[in-house]
C-alpha cells in the first residue's frame, strides 16, 4: 500500500530520536508535521528532512507544558494526521528533584502530564474518524522505580499506564496505540554517560523501529533492542525486599 498521502505528526522535533523518526517517515513517503517549543532550532531539522526526502515537511510551535493551548493547536492543524509520535521528555536531575518541587513538577509534567493529555485529545479525534496510530515514547525507567531516577521513572510509568489504558479502550475501534521503550539511546539526553553497547541503540535505529511498528509489524509495546524485554522482566521479578537493598 502506498503511504504517499499519509501524514505524521511528530511532537518534539529538536530531539535526536524525533529527528531520526521524522526522517524515517519522510523517507518512506509520509508528509510530516513537526512541532517544537523552539522553532528556530527545529528549523534546521525541518530543512534537513525536507532536503533529504523531498516530502512535505512543516513546522509548528507547541510547548508540551501549555496544556490549555492544546485544543487550539489541534483545531489549527492543516489535516488530522494518520499517525502521531510523541518523543517529548526531560530526564531532569534526580537529586535536584528531591529538594526542588518546581524541578520535580517540570519533570513529571514534561514526561507524563503534557504528552498524556495531548495524545488523549488526539485519540478522541482518531476515535471519531475511526482510524489512527498513536505512538508514545516512554522508557524502561518506568518499568520499576529506582533510587537514582524515580521522579523521571514514575512519570514514564504514568505515561506507559496511560497508553496501556488508551490501547485497551480503543483497539476494538481500530486505533493502534504503541508504547516505545527505547532502552539506552545515544542522544543529547545521554551525552557523557557510559552506556553498555549491547543495550544502546542509535537514534536511527529507534526511528526505523517506530516506522516498522506503525506501517506493518503492529506492536503494543516496542523494546527497540530486543534484549531489553528479558532484562526488564528479570528486573521486575526481583522481590522488593532484595530490590530495596540494591543501589540502582
Ligand atoms: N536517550 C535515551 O537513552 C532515552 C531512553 C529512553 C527514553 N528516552 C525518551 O526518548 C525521548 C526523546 O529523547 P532524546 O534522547 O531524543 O532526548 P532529547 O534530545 O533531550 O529530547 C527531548 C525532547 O523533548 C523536548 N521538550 C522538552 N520539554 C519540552 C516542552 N516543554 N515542550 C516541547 N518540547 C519539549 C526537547 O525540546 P528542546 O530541544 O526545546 O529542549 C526535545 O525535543 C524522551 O521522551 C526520552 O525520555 C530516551
Amino acid at each position: 500500500m502506498s503511504t504517499a498521502q499519509q501524514t505524521l505528526l511528530l511532537i518534539g522535533a529538536t530531539s535526536d530520536i524525533g529527528h531520526a523518526t521524522a526522517q524515517a517517515f519522510a523517507g518512506a513517503g509520509w508528509n510530516v508535521l513537526l512541532t517544537a517549543r523552539n522553532t528556530e532550532t527545529a528549523q534546521r531539522n525541518r530543512d534537513d528532512i525536507a532536503a533529504r526526502s523531498g516530502s512535505e515537511v512543516s513546522l509548528l510551535h507547541l510547548d508540551i507544558l501549555d496544556t490549555s493551548g492544546f485544543a487550539t493547536f489541534l483545531d489549527g492543524l492543516p489535516v488530522l494526521p494518520d499517525a502521531v509520535v510523541c518523543v517529548v521528555g526531560e530526564l531532569g536531575d534526580q537529586q535536584q528533584a528531591q529538594g526542588d518541587i518546581d524541578h520535580a513538577s517540570k519533570v513529571i509534567r514534561t514526561n507524563f502530564e503534557g504528552p498524556a493529555l495531548l495524545l488523549g485529545m488526539i485519540a478522541e479525534r482518531f476515535a471519531q474518524r475511526g482510524s489512527g496510530t498513536i505512538v508514545g515514547v516512554s522508557s524502561v525507567a518506568g518499568d520499576r522505580g529506582r533510587g537514582s531516577n524515580y521522579v523521571y521513572g514514575a512519570a514514564k510509568a504514568g505515561f506507559s499506564a496511560f497508553l496501556s489504558g488508551l490501547r485497551n479502550r480503543l483497539s476494538p475501534g481500530g486505533i493502534n496505540v504503541i508504547t516505545v521503550k527505547p532502552g539506552f539511546v545515544r542522544t543529547r539526553m545521554t551525552e557523557g554517560m557510559k552506556l553498555p553497547p549491547l543495550l544502546t541503540a542509535e537514534p536511527g535505529e529507534v526511528g526505523a523501529a517506530i516506522l516498522g511498528a506503525v506501517q506493518g509489524r503492529k506492536r503494543d509495546v516496542l523494546y527497540v533492542r530486543k534484549l531489553w524485554r528479558p532484562v526488564m522482566m528479570a528486573v521486575r521479578a526481583i522481590p522488593e525486599p532484595i530490590f530495596k537493598k540494591m543501589r540502582l
